[in-house]
């Protein structure tokens, strides 16, 4: 097996100057290889997919500095082509709302429809096909925040043979409130679980202002101060406002590989969870209690954003306090180290992907 690791950074976070930065110089696990530089965007996603194309997003939403003024001709999604070359994907005309992502002629202002506005997340699913998450977000150059419009928020699928889209989900605005922030997505294609036979995605609202969740609210712990590279970190609501402690509430999902269950955990907290899939798709009127009641703590992962399982069902998460990458192994109950080191991977790791070679590991 090797694994391929590619690093970004998702949030405008506050490094405190410490006196004594105590951090970890342990290395551990399978050497890293570099095989994608980012320069001046740095990505919240990244793909790959079975014949080893690469994708990546970046997220308007998170970096003033991606948001499209309309002449920056800036792409938000891209296919990775080497170590330092990108393509805008699937097209650069569909990465450029004409005037930019943000409409300013309204009050307030809008974002556009029928572009990819504000993408937080790609994702390949079980049947090789790109799913493309767009909060319909963009934060203006003083980096505030704009509600989703109606029709902004939407989950694009293209075919890797052809590069076309396939097809445009538009979340309605009683799914995607306009202060939501969608974050992550995870497919179960299982034809049995739904009368169209289409499968099932279940996707993250890590909204800072609004409800959070999946379907059960996803609360930072209070309180909670990681350590990364041994210094305290805190987040800044704003311009000129004190520092508090990291709020992120429910960021990565997961799923396992039979589709049994769902994985995630908040980033302003150590914890990872996971409820059945069964409880999220049931639509009775107790679902929602049950869902709570079947929702189990599995133990300390680590601080993380992005999560990934295999064919193993090892439940992977970053683990920044540490320079490291561990597994949960739902077989015996335990988080495993898998891979550490102090040059790479920190705060900064959100996604990163495997390769299975023959199916061994
Ligand atoms: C600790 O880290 C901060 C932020 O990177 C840096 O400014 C400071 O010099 C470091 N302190 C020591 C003692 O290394
Ligand atoms: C945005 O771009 C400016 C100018 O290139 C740079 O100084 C700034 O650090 C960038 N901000 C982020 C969040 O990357
Ligand atoms: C921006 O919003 C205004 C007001 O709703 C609308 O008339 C205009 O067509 C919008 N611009 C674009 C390019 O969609
Ligand atoms: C691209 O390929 C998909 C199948 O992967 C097909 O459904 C779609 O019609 C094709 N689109 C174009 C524009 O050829």
């Amino acid at each position: 097996m090797y694994a391929t690791l590619l690093l970004s950074t998702s949030l405008l976070l506050a490094w405190a100057s410490g006196q004594n930065n105590v951090s970890d110089p342990g290395v551990a696990g399978p050497p890293l290889e570099i095989v994608h530089l980012y320069y001046d965007q740095w990505p919240t996603g990244i793909t790959v997919s079975k014949d080893g194309r690469k994708f990546s997003n970046y997220p308007p939403g998170l970096d003033a500095n991606i948001t499209n003024d309309g002449t920056n001709d800036k792409y938000t999604t891209a296919e990775l082509m080497g170590t330092s070359t990108e393509r805008p994907y699937p097209n650069a005309e569909i990465n450029n709302p004409p005037g930019g992502s943000i409409n300013y002629s309204t009050s307030p202002a809008t974002n556009y429809q029928n572009y990819l506005i504000g993408m937080q997340s790609v994702v390949l699913d079980p049947l090789d096909r790109l799913w493309i998450l767009d909060t319909g977000r963009a934060l203006t150059p003083d980096a505030t925040l704009v509600p989703a419009s109606p029709g902004g928020p939407i989950l694009v699928s293209v075919s890797l043979s052809n590069d076309s889209v396939i097809q445009t989900i538009i979340f309605p605005p009683t799914v995607a409130y306009a202060d939501s922030y969608l974050n992550d997505i995870r497919f179960d294609l299982r034809a049995e679980l739904t009368e169209s036979g289409g499968g099932v995605a279940y996707i993250t609202d890590s909204s800072l202002e609004g409800r959070n969740g999946i379907i059960i609210e996803v609360r930072s712990e209070r309180g909670f101060v990681p350590y990364i590279w041994g210094v305290p970190l805190y987040y800044i609501p704003g311009p000129g406002q004190p520092l508090t402690t990291t709020p992120l509430g429910a960021d990565g999902i997961t799923i396992s590989a039979d589709g049994s269950e769902l994985y995630w955990g908040p980033v302003g907290g150590l914890n990872l969870y996971s409820v059945p899939t069964e409880r999220l798709r049931d639509q009775s009127p107790n679902s929602e209690l049950l869902a709570q009641a079947a929702v189990q703590n599995r133990g300390q992962r680590g601080v993380s954003d992005g999560f990934e399982t295999d064919t193993n069902g090892y439940v992977y998460a970053g683990n920044m306090e540490q320079n490291a990458i561990s597994f949960y192994n739902p077989a015996n109950a335990s988080p495993t180290l898998f891979v550490m080191d102090p040059r790479s991977i920190g705060w900064i790791l959100v996604r990163f992907t495997f390769s299975f070679l023959h199916g061994s590991e």
